[in-house]
């Protein structure tokens, strides 16, 4: 009885899987079940926080060393895609400059991707924008301070 069950529940998810693969593309589902770079980082040198108007928060946290980007972490409290699209954002940072950061837009994002379904492009568009927003932080930052 326990295995009928186990193999109910087994076929469900592989077929909630097999779904999301197709919907969403191989790239973002591999990424969905293994989304690197999550997690929070004390003291980075740029961080971006933004709500969407879905109401989800993304949170980007950047450290640099010699003016490039050596470790990106993202959080979001939002969907699947958003910790997709928060991943690559991340990914896509590293060992990136300013003027290269400043190209990471959720465009860029989506192009990686290979496309989302259309209600869920806003989920790249956070991502880039709180990217964007992790830089203007780390500029900030970097203006020599009035005396
Ligand atoms: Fe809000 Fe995806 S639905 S970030």
């Amino acid at each position: 009885m326990s295995s009928e069950l186990d193999d109910f529940v087994q076929d469900l998810q592989n077929q909630i899987f097999d779904e999301t693969r197709e919907a969403y593309g191989d790239v973002a589902f591999e990424r969905w079940q293994n989304p690197l770079y999550m997690g929070a980082m004390d003291i980075p040198d740029g961080h971006g926080r933004l709500t969407g108007s879905c109401g989800d928060t993304m949170q980007i946290f950047l450290r640099f060393k010699n003016g490039r980007v050596k470790e990106a972490t993202f959080l979001t409290d939002g969907c699947g895609s958003s910790a997709v699209c928060g991943s690559f954002a991340a990914e896509l940072a590293l060992d990136k400059g300013p003027d290269e950061l400043l190209e990471i837009t959720g465009d860029a994002i989506l192009k990686i991707l290979g496309g989302l379904p259309k209600e869920d492009e806003h989920c790249a568009y956070l991502a880039g924008e709180t990217l964007q927003e992790a830089l203007n932080d780390y500029m900030i930052k970097q203006r020599p301070k009035d005396r």
